[in-house]
């Protein structure tokens, strides 16, 4: 593995963050919240997110996996862990990490919307356009950035990495 590089440093993910947050408290003035986090890789994301939330927000968490090669997603999706709470008429907001080919979110959307949520919207910190193989429909997004494999601030390389607090690369 070679040396990594910063792509978004810490102080540029926290304003984004703030600037997100301050966006869905508008768009969602006075009304309850659920954030999805999506684990392991938004976890990071969401909780600052949501500690800068003035609605009340709950949060709940949900796992998939995809098979196939270690850094792209293969489009063959399973639920590892669902949620419990029923999100029927809740307003929920899906966090994620990345969105790549778009195959794990799409799957997660489809999941969700069949449990009739009042609204449900979409929001990513890192948007990868170039790679995408599914339509969707981003509602709140932090950045888009080139085609390059990230870690930090969540994401992972083989489950390292995580626990930076900026974005980097791998060269
Ligand atoms: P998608 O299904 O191709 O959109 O892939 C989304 C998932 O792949 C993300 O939730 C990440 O777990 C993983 N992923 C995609 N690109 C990266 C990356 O650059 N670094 C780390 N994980 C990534
Ligand atoms: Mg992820």
């Amino acid at each position: 593995m070679g040396e990594l590089k910063v792509l978004i440093d810490e102080e540029s993910l926290q304003n984004k963050v703030e600037e997100i947050a301050n966006q869905i408290m508008k768009d969602y003035e006075g009304e309850d919240l659920i954030f999805v986090c999506i684990l392991k890789g938004s976890t990071f994301f969401t909780v600052d997110l949501a500690r800068r939330m003035t609605n009340n927000v709950q949060l709940e968490f949900m796992k998939v996996s995809s098979y196939g090669e270690n850094t792209t997603s293969s489009g063959k999706i399973t639920l590892e862990l669902d949620m419990k709470q029923n999100i029927a008429g809740k307003n929920v907001i899906v966090i994620e990490d990345i969105i790549d080919t778009g195959h794990t979110l799409s799957y997660i959307l489809d999941h969700l919307k069949e449990r009739k949520p009042n609204t449900l919207k979409l929001c990513a910190l890192l948007d990868k356009t170039e790679r995408r193989e599914v339509e969707i429909d981003i509602d709140y997004v932090g950045f888009e950035i080139p085609n390059k494999f990230v870690v930090g601030y969540g994401l992972d390389y083989n489950e390292s990495y995580r626990v930076l607090p900026y974005v980097g690369y791998l060269e």
